[in-house]
């Protein structure tokens, strides 16, 4: 028995083709389903056990042996140049599944590009505030319903950190830092404490804006805006401010656009008025310049601040906020851009 694996042995190791023919044959003598190794294994249960450990032994070094072999040559054999050249690189390739841009990141963008054609450029500011930034520098009184746990995340006490609830921190960090004229935007994600629903998220995204130097009046601010929309929602596209109030500014509006979903004639997502409110704004406070340390006797200025989502509900006829944060593909991909 033993004289038989030492033959088996060599005559693995001796042997070497690269025809494929040959290899499968020495597969089918060694490795197959009726081969030498199989029958080997069937006599390991007739041999005595004091033999059956060293039997056993060569039984798998024989088996690696012809396994190694048979593997190696078939790497290296004819076979290869068999699936070679049934390769066919004249065959179109297989479709590649390319993703595609979220919707906030389509309209933050063209947000951007729109300020950038009239002189706006970008600053960002931290996520996690303090009061000042995100309340005081901003003229809310300490009482202000705004500063309420039911709307803003306090995240620490003292000092107090809390998720900033708008971009409007922003305005008091660049005008700290900067001198004027200054002409920005700055986009940005913003967290309220509010109920989930297909109107209202916790986690959205805005843009803000602040124009401050000499002379800046609410014309200014106006016609920015109608520019703004133009460019958004299209040449036909009207706006509407109506008064209303915000700590940082005075006067403020909020701003409506004619509704894109029927062109002004009323329908639900207008609720019949024509309109959609689109954004909050007015003059800079003179009490928030002066708390940034500008002159409000020499300079004046305009802020606003848009939703992204809201805008790009809009734009795309979207009804429900919550399908921005779900990452459904099936929403995602209908969304193109050559951004
Ligand atoms: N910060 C306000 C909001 O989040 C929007 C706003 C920005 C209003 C700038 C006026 C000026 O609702």
């Amino acid at each position: 028995m033993i004289l038989e694996f030492e033959t088996l042995k060599k005559e693995i190791q001796q042997f070497n083709s690269s025809d494929a023919n040959e290899i499968e044959k020495f597969r089918i003598r060694y490795l197959g389903k009726n081969g030498l190794l199989v029958r080997l294994f069937d006599e390991f249960k007739l041999i005595p056990s004091e033999e059956k450990k060293i039997y056993g032994q060569k039984l798998n070094t024989l088996k690696t042996l012809a396994t190694d072999k048979y593997n190696l040559l078939r790497t290296t054999s004819d076979t290869k140049s068999v699936v070679r050249s049934s390769f066919d690189p004249s065959l179109p390739s297989m479709p590649l599944k390319t993703g595609a841009k979220h919707p906030v990141s389509i309209i933050r963008k063209e947000i951007i590009d729109i300020f950038y054609k009239i002189g706006f450029t970008i600053s960002e500011g931290p996520e996690i505030e303090d009061d000042w930034h995100n309340f005081s520098g901003l003229n809310f009184e300490p009482d202000h319903p705004a500063r309420d746990m039911q709307d803003t995340f306090f995240i620490q006490t003292d000092p107090e950190l809390l998720l900033r609830t708008h971009t409007s921190s922003v305005q008091v960090r660049v005008m700290k830092s900067e001198k004027p004229p200054i002409r920005k935007i700055f986009p940005g994600r913003v967290f309220r404490n509010e109920a989930i629903s297909s109107r209202a998220h916790c986690i959205f995204h805005q843009v803000e804006g602040l124009y401050i130097d000499r002379n800046v009046s609410f014309s200014d601010l106006k016609q920015t805006l109608l520019f703004f929309a133009k460019e958004m929602f299209g040449e036909n596209t009207e706006i509407r401010l109506r008064p209303s109030f915000f700590p940082f500014t005075e006067p403020s509006a909020e701003m409506d656009v004619s509704c894109t979903i029927c062109g002004g004639k009323g329908c639900n997502v207008c609720k019949y008025t024509g309109f959609v409110e689109i954004l909050g704004c007015g003059m800079v406070d003179p009490n928030v310049l002066e708390s940034s340390n500008i002159s409000s006797k020499d300079f004046t200025g305009f802020a606003f601040g848009m939703g992204i989502e809201r805008t790009a509900m809009l734009k795309y006829q979207i009804n429900d906020l919550r399908l921005y944060f779900e990452n459904d593909i099936r929403f995602l991909k209908q969304f193109t851009s050559v951004i």
